[in-house]
C-alpha cells in the first residue's frame, strides 16, 4: 500500500501548527505566565524553547520523513530494542487525548450557553455544580455529567469524522479551514480585550517581569513542561504527521515555522485573556491577583465571570471565546488520534478505517472516567503524571536513543539535504548533551518532588 502524502506544503504545516496550538495555550500559558513572574516567565520559556522545543521538533520531523514511518516503527528502525519507546509515546498520548477531549467537550458545552449567557452569576457553583457536577472524592464516581457525557460524544464523533477521510481529504482539509478560523477567532478576542477599560493594567500585570522569580528552579521545570505539552512533542505526532511529508520537503524550517507560530499564538491570546481580566478587576475595584483562580477555573469559571460584566458585545464575545476553545482543542485532538492510527496501521498492516474505528473506540471508553462526577479528580491526577512520566520521559528516551545509539550525522546530513535552513553542529550538542541532562534533571526533580 502506498504512504498517504500531504497534498501541500501548507497543509502540513497547518495540520502542525494545528496540533501545536491547543487548549494549553489557552489556559495553560497564561496561567504558567501569570504564576511565574509574569513578563520574566518568557525568559525560562523562551530558552526551553530554542534548546529543547526546536532541537526535538527537528528530531521528530526528521525521524518521521526518513523512515516514512510513525513513532514504534521508526524508532525501530533506529534499534529493534526501541520500539517500545514509539509505543510509550502514543499510549502516553493516548491517554492525554482521553482527558483532553473532555475538556473540549466542556468547551462545547459551554460554546452552546454562551448564546444565552446561561452560567447565570454564581459561575464557579455553575461549573462545578452543574455542569461538572463534582462529588467529594475521587472514589465517589455518582454516575455521569449527563451533558459531558453527550459532549464528549459528539468531540470523538468529530474526531472519527476527520481521521477516518485520511490525511488530504480529513486532516489537512480540516485544518485549512480550522487555522485561518482559529486565528480570526483570537484577533477578535484581543482587540475586544484592548478596548476595554483596565484592560491595560491587565497586560502590565500580564508582562511585568518580576526577575526574582528566575531563582526558583521550578519556574524552569514549569517552562520545559509546559515547551513539551504546547508543541506535542513526546506524544509520537510530530513523527506520524512527517511521515507524510513527500521526499523533498524542508524540514528544519518547517520546525521553525511551527514552533513560533505556536509560541505567537500564546503570546497573543494573553493578551485577550489578560486585558478582560484586567477590565474585570476594573469593574469590580479589585485586584487583578484576586480575580486570577486556578488554571482550568481561568476559562470555565473566571472567564465566564468577566464575560457577564462585559459593556457590549457580551454574547458575541462569548461565542468566539468558547468557539475559539473547540476549534483549538479539536486540531489537537486529531493530530494524536492520528499518531496512534498511524502506528496501529503501520504495525499490524490494517487498514485505515478500521484503525480509526479502534482508536476512537478505545479514546471514547477511556474517557468516559473523566465524564462521571469525580472525573475532575482524574484529570488532575493523570494530567500531571502523564506529563512528566509520559512525554519528557519519551522526549528523553528519544533523544537518548537517537543521540547516543545512532548516527547523529547521518539524521543532520538528512536535514540538511532537504532543508533551506542548515541546522549547525550546535543541534548535535543540544540532542546530545543538553537536552538529555535538563530532562533528567526534570524529571529528577519531579520525583523528589513527589
Ligand atoms: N499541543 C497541545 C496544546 O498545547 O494544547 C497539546 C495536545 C494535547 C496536543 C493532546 C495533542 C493532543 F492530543
Ligand atoms: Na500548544
Amino acid at each position: 500500500m502506498q504512504r498517504e502524502h500531504w497534498a501541500t506544503r501548507a497543509g502540513f504545516v497547518l495540520a502542525a501548527v494545528g496540533s501545536a496550538i491547543g487548549l494549553g495555550n489557552i489556559w495553560r500559558f497564561g496561567y504558567l505566565v501569570y504564576k511565574n513572574g509574569g513578563g520574566a516567565f518568557l525568559i525560562p520559556y523562551f530558552v526551553a524553547l530554542f534548546i529543547a522545543g526546536i532541537s526535538l521538533m527537528i528530531l521528530e520531523f526528521a525521524l518521521g520523513h526518513r523512515f516514512r514511518a510513525s513513532a514504534p516503527q521508526a524508532l525501530r528502525a533506529i534499534n529493534k530494542k526501541f520500539e517500545w519507546i514509539g509505543w510509550w509515546a502514543v499510549v502516553g498520548g493516548m491517554i492525554i487525548t482521553m482527558y483532553y477531549s473532555v475538556v473540549i467537550a466542556w468547551a462545547l458545552v459551554y460554546f452552546t450557553k454562551a448564546f444565552t449567557l446561561a452560567w447565570g452569576a454564581e459561575t464557579k457553583a455553575y461549573y462545578f455544580g452543574q455542569i461538572l457536577q463534582l462529588t467529594d472524592s475521587p472514589w465517589n464516581f455518582g454516575g455521569f455529567a449527563v451533558e459531558v457525557l453527550v459532549a464528549t460524544a459528539v468531540v470523538w464523533a468529530l474526531n472519527w469524522f476527520i481521521d477516518f477521510r485520511g490525511v488530504r481529504k480529513g486532516i489537512e482539509k480540516a485544518n485549512m479551514v480550522l487555522m485561518p478560523l482559529l486565528w480570526i477567532l483570537a484577533i477578535i478576542l484581543v482587540v475586544r480585550a484592548l478596548t476595554l477599560p483596565g484592560a491595560i493594567e491587565g497586560i502590565e500585570w500580564y508582562l511585568k517581569p518580576d526577575f526574582s522569580k528566575l531563582a526558583d528552579y521550578n519556574i524552569w521545570l514549569s517552562a520545559f513542561g509546559q515547551i513539551f505539552f504546547t508543541l506535542s512533542l513526546g506524544m509520537g505526532i510530530m513523527i506520524a504527521y512527517a511521515s507524510y511529508l513527500p521526499e523533498k520537503s524542508d524540514i528544519a524550517n518547517n520546525a521553525f515555522i511551527v514552533a513560533l507560530a505556536n509560541c505567537a499564538f500564546s503570546f497573543l491570546i494573553g493578551f485577550a485573556i489578560f486585558g478582560t481580566l484586567g477590565y474585570m478587576a476594573y469593574a469590580t475595584g479589585s485586584e487583578i491577583g484576586d480575580v486570577v483562580a486556578q488554571s482550568i477555573g481561568l476559562a470555565f469559571v473566571v472567564f465566564p465571570q468577566a464575560l457577564n460584566m462585559l459593556p457590549a458585545l457580551k454574547v458575541f464575545t462569548a461565542v468566539v471565546f468558547f468557539l475559539a476553545l473547540v476549534v483549538a482543542g479539536l486540531s489537537s485532538s486529531i493530530s494524536l488520534v492520528e499518531a496512534v492510527v498511524a502506528a496501529v496501521m503501520d504495525r499490524f498492516g490494517i487498514e485505515r478505517r478500521k484503525a480509526v474505528n479502534l482508536v476512537v473506540g478505545i479514546g471514547f471508553l477511556g474517557s468516559l472516567l473523566y465524564t462521571t462526577k469525580a472525573g475532575l479528580y482524574w484529570l488532575d491526577i493523570v494530567d500531571h503524571f502523564v506529563n512528566y512520566y509520559g512525554l519528557v520521559l519519551v522526549g528523553l528516551l528519544e533523544v537518548i536513543a537517537v543521540a547516543w545509539f545512532f548516527d547523529l550525522g547521518k539524521i543532520r546530513e538528512h536535514i540538511n539535504a532537504v532543508s533551506e535552513i542548515k541546522v549547525g553542529s550546535w543541534w548535535n550538542f543540544a540532542v546530545k548533551f543538553a537536552v538529555p541532562a535538563i530532562l533528567l534533571v526534570l524529571l529528577g526533580f519531579d520525583i523528589a518532588g513527589n
